[in-house]
């Protein structure tokens, strides 16, 4: 069985290979287009790349001659992103690190993550000066990229408690770079994900499964929670998906 090193020592293998059926491929790679579009090359560094699976999708699609670092607290995910990438992307250096706990002498012309702020900090002083540190690895005029979800992403909606404070939302992020008179620019995208099953089908399987990913926990449900979520789930959902719309923040330093 796959195991996806996505949480460092969470490792929900069945999870993740039911969320990776459930995305729309189509909306994915929408987004991957974009954002390899706004790299020009360079210095390159990815924070949190877990296995490299979606580095690599960018790294591929980007045009001129660049360089890219990688970052990943999990050990054993960033040797296996080396190995991979390694065949046909240009990688530099990398480092076993979180975004806290990283050192680094050089600056970057492109710092990009993918949905990994919701593992910054614990609360939203630690926080902000993660967000203040992200951006001192960027060159003057180089460019943060942040890739995360917005506060009406339908993740946040069904979910039974909020799991995530609105600190993660991509709104607080710009908020937070604006006020510090940076422009930031936000691409707004799609990205579905088919849940027509679990509403049409009584069993809980993959509806718990389902419920264990978007609210972070190892923990199944009870079965009176498992039809709670079922009924969000059934309200949000158009057509038999939910839409997790991605929001691409593009930090310009000037
Ligand atoms: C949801 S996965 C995203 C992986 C990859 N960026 C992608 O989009 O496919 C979150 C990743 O963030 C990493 N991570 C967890 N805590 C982190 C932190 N504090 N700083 C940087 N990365 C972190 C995890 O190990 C994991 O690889």
């Amino acid at each position: 069985m796959t195991q996806w090193y996505f949480w460092g020592d969470k490792q929900f293998a069945d999870i993740y290979e039911n969320i990776y059926i459930r995305t729309f491929v189509e909306d994915w790679f929408k987004i991957v287009q974009k954002i390899s579009e706004e790299i020009k090359g360079g210095k390159i560094i990815d924070i949190g790349c877990g296995e490299g699976h979606t580095t690599k999708q960018i790294l591929d699609r980007v045009k001129n001659k660049y360089i890219c670092d990688l970052v990943e607290p999990n050990k054993k995910a960033l040797i296996s992103a080396k190995k991979f990438l390694k065949f046909e992307n240009k990688i530099g250096n990398s480092y076993v690190n979180t975004l806290s706990t990283l050192r680094l002498k050089k600056q970057y012309d492109l710092v990009f993550t993918s949905h990994t702020n919701y593992y910054w900090a614990i609360n939203e002083k630690g926080y902000r000066k993660q967000l203040i540190k992200i951006l001192s690895f960027v060159k003057k005029g180089g460019k943060l990229m942040i890739l995360t979800l917005p506060e009406k992403s339908d993740h946040y909606n069904i979910m039974l408690k909020q799991v995530y404070p609105k600190f993660n939302y991509s709104e607080y992020i710009a908020n937070f770079y604006r006020k510090r008179g940076l422009n930031v620019r936000v691409k707004r995208f799609r990205m579905r994900m088919y849940v027509g099953d679990m509403v049409r089908n009584h069993h809980l399987f993959d509806l718990n499964n389902f419920y264990r990913f978007i609210h972070n926990t190892n923990k199944y449900p009870n079965k009176r929670l498992s039809e709670r979520f079922r009924t969000k789930i059934r309200k949000f959902q158009k057509n038999g998906y939910l839409d997790f719309k991605d929001a691409l923040l593009i930090v310009e330093k000037g």
